[in-house]
């Protein structure tokens, strides 16, 4: 089974240099996971991206802390959701095939962050601008 490969693209920045790359970080990681066909890589480079969502989830829960961000409790629900269902791939992924650990992979970052930078990303990117 092959999958679209998963990019970041500028017209996902949301123009604070930081979090843009931590963005590209995370869609990287998504596509090396996904297009890897050794289980042992692959499941070592899910690792590595869990544990950059949370890395980036923190740092971008900060900057909002810092500018004052009014929807910050509902936009760190958002986050909890996105990390309590990677949290649950995780756990699970040893009883899953590396097609659908991929296909899973591809929902949470190509649909779901896509369009959370897209959305949720960009009504904080109007208050970076401030
Ligand atoms: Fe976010």
């Amino acid at each position: 089974m092959t999958f679209p490969t998963i990019e970041w693209t500028p017209a996902l920045a949301i123009g604070d240099p930081a979090i843009d790359r931590q963005h590209q970080k995370l869609f990287r990681l998504a596509a090396d996971m996904v297009s890897d066909r050794d289980q042992v890589r692959a499941m070592r480079t899910l690792a590595a991206l869990s544990e950059y969502v949370i890395v980036h989830f923190r740092d971008e829960e900060k900057l909002l802390e810092e500018i004052g961000y009014p929807e910050l409790a509902a936009h760190k629900k958002l986050h909890d959701d996105f990390r309590a269902r990677l949290a649950k791939l995780y756990a699970n992924a040893g009883g899953m095939t590396l097609d659908q650990i991929a296909e899973e992979v591809r929902l949470l970052i190509n649909e779901w962050l896509t369009k959370h930078i897209m959305v949720v990303d960009r009504e904080y990117a109007k208050y970076l601008a401030k």
